[in-house]
């Protein structure tokens, strides 16, 4: 049983203007596409994700196409068409469960997401909707013409649920020129329960909508925060290498890659904040292409990893603990070193030393520990 999200990104934008389609223009640091992607991809209930894409954007399809957890189809010439391609592109995967949501509402919520994946195991459908709180006017002509009772009216959001097998069919059946796949839903006589929407999961529709949208993200300030810890033994050697310096010694560090102890907890406190396991699961030490890699690889990927998920690098600080070599002649040189690696001001990146007072392996000099923090911060 999977729950797929199906994003429709295959509209050109025109009320939006600005001469890209909308969802890929930047908003808050990233691509409108890129936040709307990262709800789902973090949302634990969502087991694949159905990308629907213009046939004009190429760039993009060579972009996500082979992404793993990733299905690319086709636009259609209108939503609904575009709906029933994704739809068509997710058969036979094993999905039961389908949310189908616009790229352009790159604010939704994980809690509106959890909502309606819940509600689907009590109904065959379910949307969020907003109650409509403004009294309603009908116009014409910069004039009022009369008003609407606002009770029982909701205003339409995404993501809407739906059983998979149940959609698929009503879209088979539907005439066309459907506002939403709610409508699609119900005229084959699907009942649809409805969920609590949320103002803030605006659809970006004209050139305003942007800076409404910039400013919710903006205050959605995430800040995360991973510790890191290795060790690595010493053997025979005539130097060690340490936070990407190489500080002579009369032994040497043991490990599988360079065994440069303080690089390795620096990764995994980023990998930790990100909570993407450890430089293990990336690089599997059983894996001989590894062998003696130059651990500022490993770092590096978990850098740039942080970087696409949209969080910039708050600061490191490393605590090496050894007896010797002496650590604090070489310390500025690691932070430069390190700064290189993961393209950050020296002045965010902390390295320092301890000896353990003669005590335990570390104080007998039977190698080198390591501690690291990592802060990431996405605004
Ligand atoms: N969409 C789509 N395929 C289409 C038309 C729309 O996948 N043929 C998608 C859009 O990319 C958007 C969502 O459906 O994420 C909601 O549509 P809308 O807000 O109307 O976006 P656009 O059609 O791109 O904008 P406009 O109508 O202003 O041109
Ligand atoms: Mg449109």
């Amino acid at each position: 049983m999977t729950t797929a999200a199906l994003i429709v990104a295959a509209g050109r934008g025109q009320r939006a203007g600005g001469g890209v389609p909308k969802q890929w223009r930047p908003l808050a640091g990233r691509r409108v596409i890129d936040w709307t992607l990262q709800a789902f991809q973090d949302a634990a209930d969502i087991g694949l994700i159905a990308l629907v894409l213009s046939p004009d954007d190429d760039a993009a399809r060579a972009e996500f196409a082979g992404r793993p957890g990733f299905v690319v189809a086709t636009g259609g010439a209108d939503r609904a068409g575009s709906v029933r391609n994704g739809l068509a592109a997710l058969a036979g995967r094993g999905v039961t469960r389908v949310l189908i949501h616009d790229a352009a509402r790159p604010c939704v919520r994980a809690d509106t997401i959890a909502a309606v994946c819940a509600a689907l195991n009590d109904h065959v459908a379910a949307a969020p909707g907003l109650a409509v709180t403004d009294a309603l006017w009908t116009g014409a002509q910069d004039q009022v013409t009369g008003t609407r009772d606002r009770d029982g009216l909701y205003a339409a959001q995404t993501p809407q649920g739906f059983h998979y097998d149940a959609i698929t069919a009503a879209h088979a059946a539907h005439p066309g020129g459907a506002a939403d796949d709610v409508e699609v839903a119900r005229a084959a006589g699907i009942g649809v329960a409805i969920v609590p929407g949320d103002p803030d999961n605006l659809k970006i529709t004209r050139a305003p909508d942007f800076a409404r949208a910039e400013r919710i993200l903006g205050a959605q300030m995430d800040i995360r925060l991973g510790n890191g810890y290795d060790v690595h033994r010493f053997g025979p050697g005539d130097h060690v290498v340490l936070c990407g310096v190489t500080v002579p010694h009369d032994r040497g560090l043991q490990g599988h890659s360079d065994a440069d102890v303080g690089m390795h907890a620096i990764t995994d406190a980023l990998y930790g904040a990100l909570a993407e396991g450890d430089i293990g699961r990336h690089f599997p030490p059983s894996d001989p292409q590894w062998k003696g890699a130059a651990s500022e690889i490993f770092l590096r990927h978990a850098a740039d990893l942080a970087r696409s998920r949209g969080y910039t690098i708050g600061n490191i600080d490393c605590t090496l603990v050894c007896e010797y070599p002496k650590i604090g002649p070489h310390a500025e040189a690691m932070r430069d070193a390190l700064a290189a690696i993961m393209d950050l001001p020296r002045d965010r990146i902390s390295v320092k030393a301890t000896t353990s007072e003669r005590l335990g392996f570390t104080g007998r000099g039977e190698g080198i520990a390591a501690l690291a923090t990592a802060a990431l911060v996405r605004a």
